[in-house]
């Protein structure tokens, strides 16, 4: 065991991600996506984060999917949750926590909606032993990109105006790079004249063996966007899950996985393996010699259900979604020479030359995959859907029910504790339409962070929509989502089964109909951020192994701002009795007397 330090040095910076010129992006040492973190099962990961951003913003960093069990409770970085954020003006505070489970992770920033300008990257711990085999591996991020301030993306959200509906990501970005079109409708940007240099416009590529075995890890930052990810050419076999390893079967092949924010895959990927009929190798070089190198297209495709849209607003979904497509580049390398080394960054270019996306590619309908997505729509409302291309029909998409976990384990047979939420708008008495649960949107507390009202043996707030949870209980959460867009939901500090889900349209579950539908042995995926489909319903399971308190939110960021989460107050007796506020934390907050900052 080793214990791996890293320094986050958080300011803003310029730059084009997407051609376009930004002047704040919130960066990790002048870099976006922040580095991805790296360690072994069992290390300490020691990350100092220095909080340098200008105009005296707080911050804090989460580490999305690490459980913080054994009293790390303190370091999972939630913002008035389970610490005071750290202030502006080059302080800095100090994570340090054991890395128990191996997998796919992230960390963001969890203070307001700070992410979506920048502050976020991967965090990769490789296991003991890992169960599957394979050469190297690289790790693709995916993210939606905007154009305005967080700030300001946040006021107009926080308004009458914005009806609850997210604001419109500008592009996507694969590797923290992408391709806004310059000449495209600036959206809710109207009226602004933007620096767009196509120049500046890049594109990952992997330069890949053709010999070895790889696992790309896949991780969706965004703030609101679901992408459909394919290679061409290249069915993918999906190992991992938030963290998860996956048993291998036919099932879990799949030309077209479906990703939404929060959420992570691994997949083996072999150059020219399974190479299908519908193969499309963009270019070979050589010709008339032997071919040297095979590229082929990484594509992520935005699931149009994701993205919420204003009536009334002179632009469509289909039109939005275009605009956040995003592509990489997987070359492989058949001479030893021209395939580079995976170990180091060498392994990674840019490309810049950036041919258009074909509409015909960059558009295919799916919609109605899986049965889930809207197939009719009643009107004018929020979605225009067109039917589906008869030949995408046959491209398999990924059905995350038929991912069990690779060590067999299973989901908890009964329960003993139900909780049954329902995912509203509600309009609060400023006419903002907030997201909530239960018509109670979550209010983050103001004056001290939750974990410390527990065990100062204060009473929690009913703002924060608190569930209490005793030792070792066994609980279950009926989540109806009745209403327009999907939301994917995410639990600190536990992974959970997800032990039955309804198809798209089929409303609210009830125990007497749910009950048909759901199998515990066969149905067992477990994660950390599941989906629930818009007109729909899932039932998800954990055990109260991990006292602390846990947010559980959409992970769409604007919904979690507006107010689309709830705490776990897991045995609350057993937090107060064996662990106490961090000296790290308490200093932080201590930081806030002396510093004339605003929580
Ligand atoms: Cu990745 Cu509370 O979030």
């Amino acid at each position: 065991c080793e214990v791996r330090q890293y320094t986050f040095n958080i300011s803003y910076f310029s730059g084009s991600p997407d051609g376009v010129k930004k002047d704040k992006i919130l960066g990790i040492n002048n870099q976006y996506p922040g580095p991805t973190l790296e360690a072994n099962q069992g290390d300490i990961l020691e990350i100092t984060v220095i909080n340098n951003i200008i105009d005296g913003q707080n911050t804090s960093i989460h580490w999305h999917g690490i459980s913080q069990r054994n009293g790390s409770l303190f370091e999972d970085g939630t913002s008035q949750i389970s610490q005071c954020p750290l202030p502006a003006g080059g302080n800095s505070q100090v994570y340090r926590f054991v890395v128990e489970e191996a997998g796919t992770f992230w960390y963001h920033s969890h203070h307001f909606s700070q992410y979506t300008e920048g502050l976020f990257g991967a965090l990769i711990v490789h296991a003991n032993k890992e169960v599957y085999t394979y050469d190297d591996e690289l790790t693709i991020t995916l993210s939606d990109w905007y154009h305005q301030t967080a700030h300001e993306n946040e006021k107009w959200h926080i308004s009458c105006t914005s009806r609850g509906v997210p604001p419109y990501p500008n592009s996507g970005l694969m590797n923290g790079m992408g391709r806004f079109r310059c000449n495209a409708t600036t959206l809710n940007n109207e009226g602004r004249t933007y620096e767009c240099d196509t120049k500046k416009q890049m594109r990952p590529v992997f330069h890949l063996d053709y010999d070895k075995t790889y696992r790309i890890r896949l991780v969706n930052a965004a703030a609101v966007a679901a992408f459909n990810f394919s290679i061409d050419g290249h069915p993918l076999q999906t190992i991992e899950v938030d963290g998860v390893d996956v048993k291998e079967s036919p099932d879990v092949i799949a030309d077209i996985v479906p990703i939404a924010a929060g959420q992570r895959y691994s997949f083996l990927f072999k150059c020219g393996g399974g190479v299908s009929e519908n193969s499309a190798i963009i270019n070979e070089d050589g010709i008339g010699e032997e071919i040297k190198k095979e590229t082929y297209l990484i594509r992520a495709i935005v699931r149009k259900e994701s993205l919420m849209l204003l009536p009334g607003k002179n632009i469509n979904e289909h039109t939005l979604a275009l605009m956040i497509n995003v592509t990489g580049v997987i070359e492989c390398h058949k001479d030893k020479e021209s395939g580079r080394k995976m170990e180091t960054s060498e392994n990674f270019s840019c490309d810049q030359n950036v041919p258009e996306l074909p509409e015909e590619a960059s558009t295919v309908q799916w919609d109605n995959d899986l049965g889930r997505g809207p197939l009719v729509v009643p009107n004018h409302f929020f979605f225009f859907f067109p039917a589906p291309k008869s030949d995408d029909k046959k491209r398999v998409v990924l059905d995350d029910m038929n991912l069990h976990p690779w060590d067999g384990s299973q989901a908890p047979p009964t329960f003993d504790k139900e909780f049954v939420v329902e995912v509203h708008f509600e309009e609060d008495r400023w006419n903002v339409r907030r997201g909530s649960f239960n018509n109670s949107p979550f209010v983050l507390p103001q004056h001290k962070p939750l974990l410390m009202t527990l065990l100062d043996n204060e009473p929690i707030p009913d703002s924060v929509f608190p569930l209490e949870i005793d030792d070792g209980d066994v609980v279950q959460v009926v989540i109806n989502n009745p209403f327009y867009g999907p939301h994917p939901f995410h639990l600190h500090g536990h992974h959970f089964w997800v032990v039955g889900s309804g198809m798209w349209g089929q409303g609210n579950y009830t125990d007497s109909d749910g009950a048909l539908k759901w199998n515990l042995t066969t149905n067992g995926v477990k994660r950390d951020t599941v989906l629930v489909q818009e007109k729909s319903w899932v039932v998800i399971r954990f055990k109260a192994d991990n006292p602390g308190v846990w947010l559980f939110h959409c992970h769409i960021d604007w919904h979690n701002l507006s107010g689309m989460s709830l705490v776990f107050i897991e045995a609350k007796e057993k937090v107060r009795e064996n662990w106490k506020v961090s000296e790290e934390v308490k200093r932080v907050c201590d930081l806030h007397k002396y510093i004339n900052a605003t929580l």
